[in-house]
């Protein structure tokens, strides 16, 4: 469960130092990813979830096919988390999540379509703030706690592998106990955990005997089993308990092809779970409720297994306030507007209460709510029904916000809070593109040239752009200065600086960022129209 108290707080502790920038609150990554955890269905929903909506769909295939193939995508997701992590050597501070298993899909041990299906459905979401390794990370975490589980609290911050990890080792269904002990006791699990991580991952999903034939026989393949898929436990879409209590009470799947494989050498899991006698699986089956606590603090250790020279950021919360897409531009009138919305998040229900905006130079609006309502997979608190978002839009002539240096938020049942804006220098986003077809991006910024204590000349602009790169479905991310003139503008105290640069076909959003005199004035992520957001 997501606490509610003290986002605001919580988010901007996420910086290390105040960043001006303006449209992504509190930074551009957290932004991001709090979109994916919070809007997962109805109104500006983050496309994340639709892939595991419902949780038994199969996002690579379409209709019959998809069903039929029995397979799994929220399992696959975890399935391609745990396979990252489990090459991670703790002694050494090398492996864990770092999206090193894309390059890493023609090791034997990395069988099955589970890598590539994911890394595809991933790959437009990453950009300069988000890189694959965060999504892979936060993909267990919404598979989870959307299929039926528990939240695990998410930290941003993972960083991706430029190359495979050189290291080996992920256990495969003829791996002996001892190995497979040690390679879990290398990442930082012992015994009793590796049992429980097991039974967590095994929760959902299945084993194909299409790619798994020495597990499961050839026989399952049929017209409406493509794969030839036998589930772990009678509930293969959801997070429960049920892998531990059929295997215990030797009903249903009895914990699932590797533990009753016609192949010996391939009961696996039947290997691990009875090493100590069946006592952490004959616990997991008596705590109950407590089978998805622990699922929670093991299945968080290891999405936050990470190099030793990555810095997890503090969990996210849910903002319960805010800004999306606040920005100045430039209409077609030739007017400067500061424009944007604002998403609120209801633990219950809608209020449908008005909600202000005053800035700092006391201008004030009462917002009127759009339509559309979303939905999010979370409660807040102690709520007894899924947390709600309501957005509410502005547009406001810079003649009513001269000199405002902030706009705060308030409404009926929320604590106000303040955020920061600037205007001495923005990205123009109506005049600032990619043109895919052309391979070029294009900016204009415009600047005071009024500010005695603001130096235009002093702004530079860089672009960051994820493109493919040999090997895996993680892009990579180049980045490039582009080089800006004066050009003519329609104000007299704003300058236009305009400039276009080469970019190779970018795969996700290519990001903007203003700096002057080095630091970050400004950030717009443009969608170059890829999918995925
Ligand atoms: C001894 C350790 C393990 C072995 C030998 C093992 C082996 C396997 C095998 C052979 C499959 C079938 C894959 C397929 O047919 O597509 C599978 C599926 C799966 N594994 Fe494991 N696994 C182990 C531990 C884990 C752990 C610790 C997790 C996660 C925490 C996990 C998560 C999954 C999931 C979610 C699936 C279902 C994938 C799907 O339905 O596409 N496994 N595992
Ligand atoms: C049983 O599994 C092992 C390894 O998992 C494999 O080498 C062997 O060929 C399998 N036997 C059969 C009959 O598939
Ligand atoms: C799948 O097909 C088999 C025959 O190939 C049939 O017996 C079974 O009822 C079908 N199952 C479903 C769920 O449609
Ligand atoms: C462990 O539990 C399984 C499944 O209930 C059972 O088949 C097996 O005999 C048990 N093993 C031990 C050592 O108790
Ligand atoms: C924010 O802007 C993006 C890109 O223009 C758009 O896709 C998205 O729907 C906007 N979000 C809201 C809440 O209006
Ligand atoms: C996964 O995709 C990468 C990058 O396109 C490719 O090199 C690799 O062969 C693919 N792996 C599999 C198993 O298809
Ligand atoms: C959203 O994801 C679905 C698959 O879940 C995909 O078919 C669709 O094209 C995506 N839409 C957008 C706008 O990205």
């Amino acid at each position: 469960m997501l606490t509610s108290s003290y986002v605001a707080v919580s988010l901007l502790g996420v910086v290390s130092k105040p960043v001006a920038a303006m449209f992504y609150y509190p930074n551009p990554a957290v932004s991001n990813l709090e979109h994916i955890l919070v809007d997962s269905w109805g109104a500006y929903a983050s496309n994340f979830s639709s892939a595991i909506t419902p949780c038994d769909n199969y996002v690579t295939e379409v209709g019959l096919p998809a069903i039929n193939s029995h397979r799994t995508t929220s399992a696959q997701w975890m399935r391609v988390a745990f396979h990252d992590f489990a090459t991670a050597d703790l002694a050494a501070g090398t492996g864990g999540i770092d999206a090193s298993i894309g390059f890493e899909t023609a090791r034997a041990e990395n069988k099955g379509s589970a890598f590539n299906d994911s890394f595809t459905f991933w790959q437009p979401f990453v950009n300069e703030f988000v890189p694959m390794a965060d999504l892979l990370a936060i993909g267990t975490v919404m598979s989870v706690h959307l299929c039926g589980g528990k939240y695990i609290p998410y930290s941003p911050g993972r960083i991706d592998a430029t190359i495979a990890d050189p290291k080996t080792g992920v256990p495969e269904p003829s791996t002996s106990l001892e190995e497979t002990l040690a390679q879990f006791e290398q990442a930082g699990f012992n015994q009793a955990d590796a049992i429980a991580l097991t039974a967590c991952g095994h929760a959902i999903g299945s084993v194909h005997a299409g790619g798994f034939p020495e597990v499961v026989e050839q026989s399952a393949i049929t017209p409406n089993n493509t794969n030839g898929a036998v589930n772990f436990d009678e509930t293969r879409a959801v997070f429960d308990q049920a892998i531990v209590h059929e295997y215990v009470d030797w009903t249903g799947q009895k914990g699932g092809a590797l533990v009753t494989s016609y192949n010996e050498t391939s009961r696996s899991d039947l290997r691990l779970y009875e090493s100590d006698g069946n006592k952490t699986m004959l616990q997991l089956y008596e705590s109950g409720d407590g089978f998805q606590d622990t699922c929670v603090e093991l299945l968080q250790r290891m999405i936050n297994t990470v190099p030793s020279n990555v810095q997890l950021q503090p969990a996210i919360t849910p903002a319960l306030i805010k800004p999306i897409n606040v920005t100045w531009d430039v209409t077609a009138e030739q007017q400067l507007v500061l424009s944007g919305k604002i998403r609120m998040l209801y633990a219950d229900e809608i209020r449908n209460e008005p909600v202000s905006v005053t800035f700092s130079n006391s201008y004030t609006e009462s917002l009127v709510a759009e339509e559309g309502l979303g939905t999010s997979a979370f409660k807040l608190s102690d709520a007894q029904t899924n947390a709600a978002t309501q957005y509410f839009l502005f547009s406001i002539p810079s003649s009513s916000v001269a000199g405002a240096t902030s706009f705060t938020v308030a409404a009926e049942g929320f604590e106000a809070q303040v955020f920061e804006i600037q205007d001495a220098a923005f990205i123009v986003p109506s005049l600032s593109y990619a043109d895919v077809a052309k391979g070029t991006v294009s900016i204009t910024l415009a600047a005071r040239n009024d500010e005695p204590d603001f130096d235009p000349s002093q702004l530079s602009v860089e672009i960051a752009t994820p493109v493919l790169q040999p090997l895996t479905l993680a892009p990579k991310i180049v980045r490039a200065a582009v080089q800006v003139a004066e050009v003519d503008s329609p104000f007299h105290d704003i300058g236009y600086w305009s400039g276009s640069t080469a970019i190779e076909p970018p795969t996700g959003a290519v990001s903007v960022t203003l700096l002057s005199s080095g630091k970050v004035v400004d950030t717009l992520l443009l969608d170059a129209s890829v999918a995925g957001w």
